[in-house]
């Protein structure tokens, strides 16, 4: 099977997986906190990733932080939590902006957490610059032409990698002096170079902060995966990762 074909196989797996899941709840807890979760939004429980290294992101440190494709928000709120001082949401999902909000408000963090919808960075404003970008992006590449242009397509399949590419790009511009890109991501099919090769044609230097292996991925999202991705070969160069990308000397 030709390989695109192959993750969306793997995506829409994941999709149906969990909108079958009808037991799903209204609230999660996640990190020790209780959380709010609306429907058509994507489930950190399903898949927790980025958020469970947070602590890794110099949150305190951070005047402004901006959370790509926010979600439920928790990055967004741990960021506010963690001592940033403004939190900037965006996603193309309006659930998810109205999500994100309503867990900003839940931990008391609201004063400190906007969210905006946007498609990608459409709703930054002229002048405005982040210490800390971060996103857990839609991880699967398939054919542009088997996708429908619905809210879950959008958020597990990026065709080419087109929308990583521009996250790369247009955030890198984004930045203040010292800032940094955060990434959440797995290079599902084994394309070991894929952020590499992207960051170098952002002129960013990727450092990986934390990897975790296939082994540690939640059970949730191992058993949506096909069998032939789970073991073997496969198996061996499937990871996760939060990488943190900034300008190249
Ligand atoms: C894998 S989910 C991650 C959600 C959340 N950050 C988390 O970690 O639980 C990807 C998110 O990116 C959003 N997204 C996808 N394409 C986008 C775009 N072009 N602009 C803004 N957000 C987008 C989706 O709506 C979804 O909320």
């Amino acid at each position: 099977m030709d390989t695109r074909e192959f993750e969306l196989r793997i995506g829409q797996t994941i999709i149906d997986g969990y909108r079958a899941d009808t037991g799903r709840a209204e609230v999660f807890e996640l990190l020790g906190r209780q959380w709010d979760l609306l429907d058509e939004v994507w489930p950190p429980t399903y898949s927790p990733g980025g958020e469970l290294h947070a602590d890794l992101i110099p949150f305190a440190a951070m005047g402004a932080f901006l959370e790509m494709g926010s979600g439920a928000g928790v990055m967004s709120v741990l960021a506010a939590l963690g001592g940033c001082r403004r939190v900037l949401a965006l996603d193309l999902n309006p659930a998810a902006v109205a999500n994100t909000l309503a867990n900003a408000r839940r931990h008391g963090v609201a004063e400190r957490v906007e969210a905006r919808l946007s498609d990608l960075y459409a709703a930054v404003r002229p002048g405005e610059r982040f210490d800390g970008i971060y996103w857990n992006p839609p991880f699967f590449d398939a054919p542009a032409e088997r996708l429908d242009g619905s809210l879950w397509h959008e958020t597990m399949f990026d065709p080419g990698f087109a929308k990583l590419r521009r996250f790369l790009v247009d955030g890198a511009a984004l930045l203040t002096p010292t800032g940094h890109l955060y990434l959440w991501f797995g290079e599902a099919m084994g394309k070991p170079a894929l952020i590499e090769d992207l960051a170098a044609g952002a002129g960013l230097a990727v450092r990986e902060l934390h990897r975790t292996t296939m082994d540690e991925i939640p059970a949730a999202l191992a058993t949506a995966l096909p069998a032939d991705v789970t073991s073997g070969e496969r198996h061996a160069q499937w990871h996760l990762h939060l990488l943190q990308l900034g300008r190249a000397a």
